[in-house]
């Protein structure tokens, strides 16, 4: 049944059903959690046995004592491994703590109270603007909003960035400096970027000579089906187009093996990443290598890993049919919201009518499910269409899943209902011109 064409009192019939079955739900005390996309403890589990792989062997290939200090880049073996799924040379990774946020944080701060490059000023002389494809990552815009950078949202979409209106900007804009970017299957809307938008990102000319992009491919191994997105290779394509220091590439095995306790990983010029070594080594003596030596000596090599990613894969795809079945039963014909098909990642994209997000997401949790807050995935929180939400399927067992799906279509058509309803007797102006549900 399309809402959009039904008549009114079908509608309000539907919506007393409706509210009852919510109140229903109300009445479980439900208390679920939606919100971040957390591997699940069996993906964890998956994992048992890297903390006892190094069984009384400390050594690295070329004798560190791992438990001792030193080794700022990660150790030889790490690097290979990391160097090779990233397919870069070792000599272009750094391997180190747990987390590549860290790594995109610390880089950020280092860039305005430093710069980038030698003879290049400090990223704060001068007011900062980053470039920010939406829907993205909320902790991205989270740094560039606790350091004052300003936020210039670009439209994603199905290939990447909007490409006429990032080289438009940065070309006539010396204060935009950067861009993030989280290219294979993109938080939240699981797009890959295609090898067009690389090539024209690697080459497009910047009015600001220190122009930075912030690469975090955060879900390069997550695929979840057998025939997963390729994605062309940056770091050889600014080489090639050059600009070689152009790109900083992160990643982590946050969601592979642990999510507080892996290894995450920054790769780029040879140039950037001896400048970087020099910097990092101001801040620590070294990286946790006993931590580098097992996943090592876990995985031996990047077959194992790819192997392994399987397995999570294994775990997590049947909760994104799951979403996938409800969403489709439930909201499939009524033209009230769209939804995303990631082929890998951790997020479904989910867009309802405009203007209904955050009443949706307060709906559900007043009922006791906790989605990703509306708006977050939007610089400074702010969704102009308010229509954004993030399912983060991962991390509750199915049948929690399931009913926190089932109450979430029930929260959508409620607050669909009341909007059509509140609009046909106050039509807003040039409302039936708009465009109603866009496909993510
Ligand atoms: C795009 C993206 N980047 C980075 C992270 C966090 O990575 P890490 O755990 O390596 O800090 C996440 C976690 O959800 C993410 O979605």
């Amino acid at each position: 049944m399309d809402f959009l064409t039904s008549d009114q009192n079908t509608l309000r019939a539907l919506e007393k059903q409706l509210r009852l079955t919510y109140e229903n739900f109300k009445r479980k005390q439900l208390k679920l959690n939606m919100a971040r996309g957390k591997p699940c403890p069996e993906q964890l589990d998956l994992s048992s046995g890297l903390l006892e792989s190094l069984q009384g062997d400390y050594r690295a290939e070329d004798g560190t004592d791992c438990r001792n200090y030193g080794g700022i880049e990660g150790l030889p073996e790490a690097r290979r491994l990391f160097a090779e799924l990233l397919e870069v040379r070792p000599d272009e990774i750094i391997v180190h703590g747990n987390s590549s946020l860290t790594l995109m944080h610390d880089l950020i701060a280092r860039a305005l109270l430093l710069g980038v490059e030698e003879g290049e000023p400090p990223w704060s002389r001068q007011p900062v603007k980053f470039l920010c494809p939406s829907p993205g990552y909320d902790r991205h815009f989270a740094i560039c909003e606790f350091y004052n950078i300003q936020m210039l949202p670009v439209p994603l979409r199905e290939d990447g960035p909007d490409m006429d209106l990032v080289e438009r900007l940065v070309a006539t804009d010396e204060t935009i400096k950067g861009i993030w970017c989280v290219p294979k299957y993109s938080n939240p809307t699981g797009i890959t970027y295609g090898d067009t938008v690389v090539e024209r990102l690697a080459g497009m000319k910047t009015k600001a000579r220190d122009f930075r992009i912030f690469w975090d491919n955060a879900y390069a191994w997550h695929d979840l089906t057998s025939q997963p997105d390729r994605l062309k290779n940056i770091l050889t394509a600014c080489e090639e187009a050059g600009y070689p220091d152009r790109v900083y590439i992160f990643s982590s095995t946050s969601k592979i093996t642990y999510a507080g306790a892996g290894l995450a990983m920054v790769a780029s010029s040879v140039k950037n990443i001896n400048r970087l070594k020099k910097q990092m080594a101001i801040q620590t003596i070294g990286p946790n290598k006993l931590n580098q030596l097992a996943h090592v000596r876990f995985f031996k090599n990047a077959q194992n890993l790819l192997v392994h990613m399987q397995k999570h894969a294994a775990i997590i795809r049947p909760k994104f049919e799951l979403v996938q079945k409800i969403l489709q039963t439930e909201l499939g014909a009524k033209k009230i919201a769209t939804w995303s098909r990631p082929k890998g990642g951790y997020f479904i994209s989910f867009n309802t009518l405009p203007g209904c997000a955050k009443e949706v997401v307060r709906l559900a949790a007043e009922a006791g499910v906790e989605l990703t807050k509306a708006g977050a995935t939007f610089p400074y929180g702010h969704d102009p269409q308010d229509q954004n939400i993030r399912i983060a399927p991962t991390y509750p067992p199915l049948d929690e899943l399931k009913t926190a799906m089932e109450l979430f279509t029930v929260c959508v058509q409620l607050v669909s209902i009341e909007k059509i309803l509140r609009e046909r007797s106050h039509p807003p102006a040039g409302y039936r011109d708009r465009k109603e549900a866009q496909i993510v």
